[in-house]
């Protein structure tokens, strides 16, 4: 299974969360951005409000041929969409082990915030971890 099949399954499986009645808003809380040539979809991104005041959570991105641009663009869509919605800030987590996440979330002005224990991993010796980063986009500060 590739990352876009991954990630699309995760998304209908809480779509069908929500059709069997479970709702954690009761307005539409996943939203997307697809990048689509020629009718085929090349990549997406998927966000929700965020946990703060005025705060997106971007919460998955994915796209078929990397390096292209295709992931910059997708977030500088969400960017100028959130900005002009008054949202102060996008974040996104992803494994701390993603460094390709990590190279993109840091090229598009994101900075890292690590988070210790996130996901429960464990070091070989059993130890707790930081197994999680957040990247933080401040619009205010570079809009
Ligand atoms: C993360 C992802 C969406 C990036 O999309 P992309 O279209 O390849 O990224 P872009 O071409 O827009 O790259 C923008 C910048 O990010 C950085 N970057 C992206 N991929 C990188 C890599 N593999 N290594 C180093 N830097 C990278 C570069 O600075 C790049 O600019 P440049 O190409 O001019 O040097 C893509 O790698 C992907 O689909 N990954 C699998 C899913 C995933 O892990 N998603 C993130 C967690 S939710």
């Amino acid at each position: 299974m590739n990352d876009m099949q991954d990630a699309h399954e995760r998304v209908e499986h809480v779509r069908k969360l929500y059709a069997q009645g479970v709702r954690l808003l009761d307005t539409e809380c996943i939203f997307r951005i697809e990048d689509i040539v020629s009718g085929v979809r090349k990549g997406f991104l998927d966000y929700r409000r965020g946990s703060g005041p005025n705060s997106v959570e971007l919460f998955d991105i994915a796209v078929e041929e990397r390096r292209t641009g295709r992931g910059r663009s997708l977030v500088d869509t969400l960017i100028k969409h959130c900005a002009s919605a008054g949202i102060k800030r996008i974040y996104a987590i992803a494994r701390a082990e993603n460094r390709i996440a990590g190279e993109f979330y840091e090229a598009l002005n994101f900075r890292a915030v690590p988070l210790y224990d996130f996901y429960g991993v464990r070091t070989e010796n059993g130890d707790r971890t930081v197994d999680a980063v957040m990247y933080v986009r401040d619009l205010e500060q570079y809009p």
